[in-house]
């Protein structure tokens, strides 16, 4: 199996440690590749929508963003982690998101991640780990992906490991191998079923563009529906590419 981890942060501090207890039990079983933020992405999103009207290509920073989008949409399973900063995900996190907002199911959604799983991890001193979690839940979710697990901690002491009491560090880590288990024992042969609320979004977003497409067939994301399939009676969570 193929595993994608992208790190909020460059930092082998407390996340890396978490990540790494989370991974230990796919090490000899896949194939992980793990990218760095922000030094895999460096540069912002400066908003010039051009991914949204003219294609993905037309951004500044597709030899990063490209690279990143191909390891996703080869895994099986995504890993997303983030320390809390400001009760939030890094900004090096959200500047990658904000990359891939051309991917969001009102735009042009890859069939390949309504099949996908996905788990992420955050942690903080003491708040801010749900409105982290749900910073990337909200992308991953817009995406098409449906499986989503998350973990967060709260850490209530230090915030270097070291100096973590060891029976916090243990019970943080002995939560990730618990979680790491049920992940790694799943088949991922099949792929995850798309839930109603997706479909529910997906329908709704395809009846916009249809009405999107009469107005002018030559837009962008109407012409990706349409070329998908999508605006006739294919659905991206029962196509053949699924194995
Ligand atoms: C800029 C910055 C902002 C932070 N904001 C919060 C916060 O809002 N809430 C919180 O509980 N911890 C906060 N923290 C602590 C981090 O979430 C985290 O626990 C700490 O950076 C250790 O993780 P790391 O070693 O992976 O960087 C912040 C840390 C930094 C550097």
């Amino acid at each position: 199996m193929k595993i994608t981890v992208i790190n909020g942060t460059e930092k082998h501090g407390v996340t890396y440690k978490l990540k790494e207890a989370f991974l230990e039990a796919f090490r000899d079983k896949a194939e992980i590749t793990e990218f760095y933020l922000p030094r895999d992405c460096p540069d912002f999103c400066m908003g010039c929508t051009r991914c949204f009207l003219e294609g993905e290509d037309k951004c500044k920073d597709r030899e990063y963003v490209a690279v990143i989008e191909k390891a996703l949409l080869e895994a099986d399973l995504l890993v997303f982690t983030s320390p809390v900063y400001v009760y939030h995900a890094t900004g090096a996190m959200k500047n990658l998101l904000d990359h891939f907002g051309y991917r969001w199911m009102p735009h042009r959604p890859a069939k390949e991640m309504f099949g996908k799983r996905a788990v992420i991890i955050a942690q903080c001193l003491g708040g801010g780990g749900s409105s982290t979690v749900k910073d990337i839940k909200d992308s991953l979710s817009w995406w098409g992906v449906t499986y989503i697990r998350s973990i967060s901690f709260k850490l209530m002491s230090d915030i270097k490991w070291d100096k973590i009491p060891e029976k916090k560090r243990a019970a943080m880590v002995s939560s990730l191998k618990r979680l790491a288990e049920k992940m790694s024992t799943m088949d991922y042969s099949k792929p995850a079923r798309a839930g109603l609320l997706a479909k529910g979004k997906f329908l709704v977003i395809r009846m916009m563009q249809t009405g999107l497409g009469k107005e002018n067939p030559e837009y962008t994301d109407f012409k990706y529906w349409n070329e998908n399939g999508w605006i006739g009676k294919v659905r991206p969570w029962k196509e053949s590419w699924q194995k």
